[in-house]
């Protein structure tokens, strides 16, 4: 008896041993930018269903991290650009880590593992905007940390472009820190060192791809096919291993060679712009997730890397200033459906993730152009501004409704208005133009969406019900 318990264990360690969990550097970006978002618990069940145990947030909103209590989801945190100024005050960062991360720290309460300070701060659109308050906000936010007794658990970063690196033409073995913030770079990397925190950077060889019409389109993929680039005895056949040596190289001039890299942001998009579609983001995510599972890093970084993907839904109002492109980086559509079948832990097993349970949609309406509206001039006009008020990218050229005739843009523009506006029946007028229809209107691959319920509505009416049982309670007591 003992012995068949004692093979029972035996076998069970080994199990444990041997059975890789293989999502657990996987991690997604979850951003806001939208103009109806799902709700926190919606998003931490699409996390768990699918095996997810990490998740970036762009900024620290009270009410959604405190949905992350209890989850078991490690929890990266943001703080914006435009809150860097305010944090070179250390009072307004001791504020910030009490108000924003000590109150979620209690047993059972959230996994926050990282702060990021910023985003991208370096970003040559922004001509320098941060770069005299991202250091001295990323020190007080450490030593906010640390005064609250938490350095020990979470760490300081800044999520960085990979443009804050490069190698010229040379091979990634001399990769160097740009040079207009390089010692800038290099103290900020040996405080991280310091601190034990880690590199956090975004490497997307789609905009690579985007940007240079000569780049060679099989060096943004991971399944080979590219002519290798060779830099002293390593080939490099995929853009996203040559961009990170290059950041391997930098942090060794730096003199911290062994600072943990954490890549923030990886991923490809779907509609609104020529290679952003459904088959090459599926093909690059199936080499990526390959690539991931085998745990092997870069030539230069030979480890295992936490990796976030960008995104995990769609961002209707996100700027396009990057590209048509920017609003369709979900792996979900904005509702939370899969796009396509993919495999989170690279085994090669695909299906459709799973996707979000409880939708809650506004009612069956849609914003048509009427029949019988003919002037063109007057339709041209009401469909510019109403793109202009919504989100009209998937029109585009290389778009998934960029074969809608012109009297289909119209309608295509004015629902997307009419939706944002929470179907507001004075957002589907356009002058008597416009009006609303109860059936469907997609035109086939081209989705007429509907708006969900918003999370404001939601939280007026848990707003407004505590207010009814803070009322009663006075009534009760007078
Ligand atoms: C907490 O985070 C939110 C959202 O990022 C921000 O608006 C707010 O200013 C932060 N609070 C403090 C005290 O910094
Ligand atoms: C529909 O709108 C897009 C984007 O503005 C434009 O490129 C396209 O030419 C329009 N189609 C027609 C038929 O007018
Ligand atoms: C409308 O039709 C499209 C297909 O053209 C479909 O994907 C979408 O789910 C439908 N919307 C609703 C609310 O049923």
């Amino acid at each position: 008896m003992a012995h068949t318990r004692l093979i029972v264990w035996a076998s069970w360690l080994v199990f444990l041993i041997i059975a890789p969990n293989l999502v657990d550097s996987l991690g997604v970006n979850w951003g806001h930018q939208a103009s109806h978002n799902l709700h926190p618990d919606v998003i931490i069940q699409m996390l768990k269903d699918n095996g997810i145990k990490k998740v970036k947030l762009f900024d620290s909103d009270h009410w959604t991290v405190k949905h992350f209590a209890g989850t078991g989801i490690e929890v990266m945190l943001g703080i914006a650009n435009n809150q860097l100024e305010g944090m070179v005050d250390y009072s307004h960062a001791q504020d910030f880590v009490k108000n924003n991360v000590s109150k979620h720290i209690y047993n059972g309460g959230v996994d926050i593992k990282y702060i990021g300070v910023g985003n991208e701060p370096f970003l040559t659109a922004y001509k320098g905007a941060n770069v005299k308050t991202i250091f001295p906000a990323l020190k007080n936010i450490q030593k906010a940390l640390n005064e609250a007794g938490l350095g020990n658990n979470i760490k300081a970063t800044i999520p960085q472009n990979a443009d804050v690196y490069d190698s010229g033409k040379a091979g990634p073995s001399q990769g160097d820190f740009r040079k207009d913030i390089r010692p800038l770079m290099y103290d900020m990397m040996r405080f991280l060192a310091q601190n034990d925190a880690p590199f956090v950077v975004n490497i997307y060889p789609f905009l690579s791809l985007y940007e240079n019409p000569d780049f060679p389109i099989e060096f943004a993929f991971f399944d080979g096919g590219s002519k290798p680039v060779d830099d002293n005895g390593i080939e490099y056949n995929n853009m996203f291993d040559a961009n990170l040596d290059t950041l391997v190289a930098s942090l060794k001039k730096a003199g911290t060679p062994n600072l943990k890299i954490v890549v923030g942001e990886i991923g490809w998009p779907t509609d609104s712009t020529p290679n952003a579609n459904i088959k090459m983001a599926k093909r690059f995510y199936d080499g990526f997730l390959k690539k991931m599972a085998t745990k092997k890093g870069t030539p230069k970084y030979p480890k295992d890397i936490e990796y976030y993907l960008f995104s995990f839904t769609d961002e209707n109002q996100k700027s396009i200033l990057p590209g048509n492109f920017e609003r369709h980086w979900g792996i979900f559509t904005y509702d939370g459906k899969p796009k396509f079948p993919m495999d989170f832990t690279g085994s090669g097993n695909q299906k459709m993730p799973v996707g979000a349970k409880n939708v809650k949609y506004l009612d069956y309406k849609w914003c048509a152009l009427k029949s019988d509206i003919k002037d063109e001039g007057k339709i041209a006009e009401g469909t510019t501004y109403a793109c202009r008020e919504s989100d009209c990218t998937n029109v585009n050229f290389g778009g998934s409704c960029n074969n809608l005739d012109f009297r289909g843009n119209a309608s295509y523009a004015f629902n997307m208005l009419f939706q944002m506006r929470d179907q507001d029946v004075e957002a589907c007028d356009f002058n008597g133009m416009a009006g609303i229809v109860t059936s469907n209107i997609s035109v086939g691959d081209c989705l007429f969406p509907l708006a969900l319920e918003s999370d404001a509505a939601r939280q007026m009416i848990q707003l407004s019900v505590s207010m009814l049982a803070g009322f009663l309670v006075f009534l009760a007591l007078f």
